[in-house]
């Protein structure tokens, strides 16, 4: 065994669980970082704690006696065959959480032969994310109304011909949200030395290091829009200014029209909105609540997946992300129709919890986690899953 095989050895018996990766990650990385992804929407957090209690509460009735049991966790979606039906959801700003942490996300994303989302408001640009995994980026988008979304499409167009396959236009940002804990914990994107962000700094050494050795490279993509040789403080100017709303269903359509790949709208929860979005041209959706950080009256995302699939899950591929902690949570999703799953914080834990290798530590800690629920239930395929008995409590009907 080498160095590195005897130190995952040894994460997995100190990190059985995504709780326990968060916990050490609480140690390891400022608090303002933590807080930025740990928090969510309200003074109570509600709805990121009922995503999670709305999946505990998902159950499946196991079946036995299958002989030769071997599971198949290979998932094909958009013409690509992935590893495991689990992806990186887009999570703004990794490097907050490590600097140089999207590169560590998309090393990690070619490596374990998963998706990663990259955010728009990234701290690295889409073009460096797709050098480091040709083939398994895929890209998302906030509205930029500006000059009828031409910085929008011209982000689509560098994606496109970076190589990116398959784009993702997030609408369940209407509006910034209040996240009570990022405001106490005095956050600033992108990163910004202060008296609070620099105390917290210099406790954490192996942050600081990071952001020697990468720098912080704020909204990194939206620089070439925002003037000549623009300072951080000129692109920070312009995304506050030029960007927000959520994209409406017109504007959906003139990204299906420019868009030659694979075209996904991302956060509903409405089963006429999939109808919506599938009628605008999407090839997929992704039933989501934003983990929690949007609406703290929403439902939770999972007790909306089965109304969706019933709705659009022939005509196009339906997702799921929000509250996803372990692998049966993955296989209660594909068991409810999903055609593939998103985890957002668990990566953000592993990054700050393990650094460079924690991503891909997550990506294990899903395989091995999905294998050994599919023998529990007695289903090889993700199709097999969907003719077990489940017991839903929370299922929505419209
Ligand atoms: C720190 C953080 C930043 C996020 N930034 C974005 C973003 O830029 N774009 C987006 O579409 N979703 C964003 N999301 C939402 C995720 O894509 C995803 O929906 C959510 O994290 C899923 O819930 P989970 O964290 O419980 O897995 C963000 C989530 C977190 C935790």
């Amino acid at each position: 065994m080498n160095a590195f095989e005897t130190k995952t050895v040894s994460w997995k018996l100190d990190y059985p669980t995504i709780d326990d990766l968060r916990k050490r990650a609480r140690r390891r990385i400022p608090r303002f970082a933590f807080d930025y992804v740990d928090g969510a929407a309200g003074a109570a957090e509600q709805n990121m704690k009922t995503n999670a209690a709305a999946l505990d509460a998902v159950e499946i009735v196991p079946r036995y006696g299958v002989d030769n049991f071997t599971a198949n966790l290979e998932t094909k979606i958009f013409g690509r065959t992935y590893s495991i039906p689990v992806g990186i959801a887009p999570m703004g700003i990794p490097s907050l959480v490590l600097p140089g942490g999207e590169k560590e996300f998309a090393r990690a994303a070619q490596d374990r032969n998963i998706p990663l989302v990259l955010g728009s408001v990234a701290g690295a640009t889409v073009e460096e994310c797709a050098d480091l995994a040709p083939e398994n980026l895929w890209f998302q988008l906030y509205r930029v109304a500006k000059d009828e979304l031409a910085v929008n499409l011209d982000m689509a167009r560098r994606a496109q011909e970076s190589g990116v396959q398959v784009l993702v236009l997030t609408l369940d940002v209407p509006a910034r949200t209040k996240r009570p804990r990022e405001l106490r914990a005095r956050l600033t994107i992108p990163y910004r030395h202060s008296v609070q962000t620099v105390s917290e700094v210099l406790k954490h050494p192996n942050w600081l290091a990071a952001y020697f050795r990468h720098g912080m490279n704020g909204f990194a993509n939206y620089k070439p829009y925002a003037g000549v040789k623009p300072s951080m403080a000129d692109v920070t100017a312009f995304v506050r200014r030029e960007s927000g709303g959520s994209f409406t269903w017109d504007e959906v359509k003139r990204f299906r029209d420019a868009w030659p790949g694979a075209l996904v709208v991302k956060g509903l929860l409405h089963p006429a909105d999939a109808e919506m979005a599938v009628s605008a041209g999407a090839d997929g959706v992704i039933v989501s609540n934003h983990g929690g950080r949007q609406l703290e009256a929403a439902p939770p995302a999972i007790d909306a997946l089965p109304a969706v699939v019933d709705a659009v899950g022939v005509a196009a591929k339906v997702m799921f992300d929000s509250g996803v902690r372990s692998g049966i949570d993955v296989v209660r999703a594909m068991a409810l129709g999903a055609a593939f799953v998103f985890s957002g914080r668990p990566f953000m834990y592993g990054l700050g919890a393990l650094g460079a290798a924690g991503p891909g530590f997550v990506a294990d800690f899903y395989a091995e986690e999905i294998s050994a629920a599919m023998r529990q239930i007695g289903a090889q395929t993700f199709a097999e899953t969907r003719d077990l008995k489940i017991r839903h409590p929370g299922a929505l009907s419209f």
